[in-house]
């Protein structure tokens, strides 16, 4: 155990930690469900909410997280069985490589859409395309059946040949190299978008904010979203920050990792929206949003080519990075409870994700081979993104706050956050505050609206 404890591997610095960590959150998250959920909600109302959401609910869990994960430097069951013992927190961990899961089966689906976007983008497949041909190419594509499952097998192959190298040479290298180049592609697009006749109807689509439209659900989603967002509630920063730096400033990371997400998410909606709207399309279009409208946008607009190729190569950056983040929490748990060793521990992850995906690969669109089976009313697909983002990941939050506001003793959660006083206590305390007496709070009403108790 001593052994293990030596050989294990972490970022080597503060910069290496905030591109690693940033890399989880910055995903499909940004590009394909903020935009879209933006445009179903709203768009300003909506924003407005989700603000609230990742200052009250997502920063605090967040630091929660990494609380778990630097002071025990474990993967995320071994985390809870060391700060309580055989009390069966260690549970709740597992939930958390559950929930990895279930992302993992819909993402690395997504994911593989992406990738072959990116090929279609470089091999010229959109050029001159109209809406009727974005419609049936992106229809072939979620219909499959073969190909959707050829890239999930891409895209799972290529998230553990950079895992198989390691912490240091795998995740934090492929980080620490493009996500800046993610940064620079971003703003490429958003350039071109926003001089685009009629940009503003996007931009003030964006943050035009109508009160009328806060209602529930939106509240609902706006919170689920957070979390995804930001990577919460399934073990994902608890492992990362299992590797971190002794003297890392954990408020600064959480503060500028959930800034920066934040702006990635806005300068994705800034190059998405007033492109749609300048060319008279649908906000509201749903999850294929980013598959059938951006092709056809870009491919009208001067430079369109070379932006597509630019706009699916930053997204398949983004999704790759968030799920170096995913699928290391079984890693991690595998390598350290179960005794394999990485290059297993990868390899039985990825087959497992595999053999799952497949059902969210085969069920994407109700004409789909799978696409009429249902379980609780929804198709696989639906119902590997609906548990995980709606239940699993707020129950995961829900427990951290338990857990780090009201069971872990208070002084030994001072001393790892505050880095042994080294960090102002103000901050300090009004995380414990929020934590213990807001956060909570706010997850068991929306999680109770969710499930029809109050309305
Ligand atoms: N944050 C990622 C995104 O926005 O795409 C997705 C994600 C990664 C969710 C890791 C959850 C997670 F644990």
């Amino acid at each position: 155990m001593q052994d293990l404890q030596q050989k294990r591997e972490g970022f080597s610095s503060g910069l290496a930690v905030f591109f690693a960590t940033l890399g989880s959150a910055v995903g499909l998250g940004n590009i394909w469900k903020f935009p879209y959920l933006t445009g179903q909600f709203g768009g300003g109302a909506f924003l407005l909410i989700y603000f609230l959401c990742i200052i009250l609910v997502g920063l605090p869990i967040m630091l929660g997280e990494f609380y778990l994960g630097r002071s025990t430097r474990k993967n995320v069951v071994g985390a809870y069985e060391q700060i309580k013992p055989g009390q069966g927190w260690g549970y709740t961990g597992i939930m958390a490589v559950l929930g990895v899961y279930f992302i993992m089966f819909f993402y690395s689906c997504v994911a593989g859409w992406v990738y072959l976007y990116l090929f279609k983008a470089i091999s010229g497949d959109f050029a001159g395309i109209t809406a009727a041909v974005a419609k049936a190419q992106f229809g072939g594509v979620v219909v499959g059946p073969w190909s959707p499952i050829i890239w999930q097998v891409i895209v799972m192959a290529t998230v553990s040949a950079i895992l198989i190298m390691g912490v240091k040479q795998g995740i934090e290298r492929i980080t620490k190299t493009l996500m800046p180049l993610l940064f620079i592609l971003i703003i490429l697009c958003d350039i071109r978008a926003l001089t685009l006749p009629g940009a503003g109807a996007g931009v003030d689509f964006m943050f035009n904010v109508d009160f009328s439209k806060i209602t529930a659900p939106v509240i609902l989603t706006a919170l689920g979203l957070s979390f995804f967002k930001l990577s919460l509630g399934i073990g994902t920063m608890v492992t990362y920050s299992s590797y971190f730096t002794h003297d890392n400033n954990l408020f600064g990371t959480a503060a500028k990792v959930a800034v920066s997400d934040t702006l990635v998410s806005m300068l994705a909606g800034l190059a998405i929206f007033p492109a749609v709207f300048s060319f008279g399309m649908e906000p509201g279009a749903g999850p294929g949003l980013l598959f059938m409208t951006i092709p056809l946008v870009f491919s009208q607009m001067p430079l369109g080519s070379i932006l597509l190729i630019a706009f699916f190569f930053l997204s398949s950056i983004a999704a790759t990075t968030a799920m170096l983040s995913l699928v290391e929490v079984p890693v991690a748990y595998f390598v350290e409870e179960k005794g394999y060793g990485r290059k297993k521990a990868v390899m039985v992850n990825a087959l497992i994700i595999l053999g799952f995906g497949v059902l969210a690969a085969l069920s994407a669109d109700s004409s789909a081979l799978l696409g009429q089976v249902t379980v609780f009313g929804k198709s696989f697909f639906d119902l590997f993104d609906y548990l995980s983002s709606n239940v699993i990941l707020p129950l995961g939050g829900l427990i951290v706050a338990i857990f780090v506001g009201y069971v872990v003793k208070p002084a030994e959660l001072r001393r790892e956050l505050t880095n042994d006083g080294a960090i102002p206590v103000v901050l300090f305390d009004a995380f414990v505050f929020i934590l213990r007496y807001i956060t909570p709070v706010l997850l068991v009403l929306v999680f109770l609206s969710s499930i029809g108790v109050i309305k």
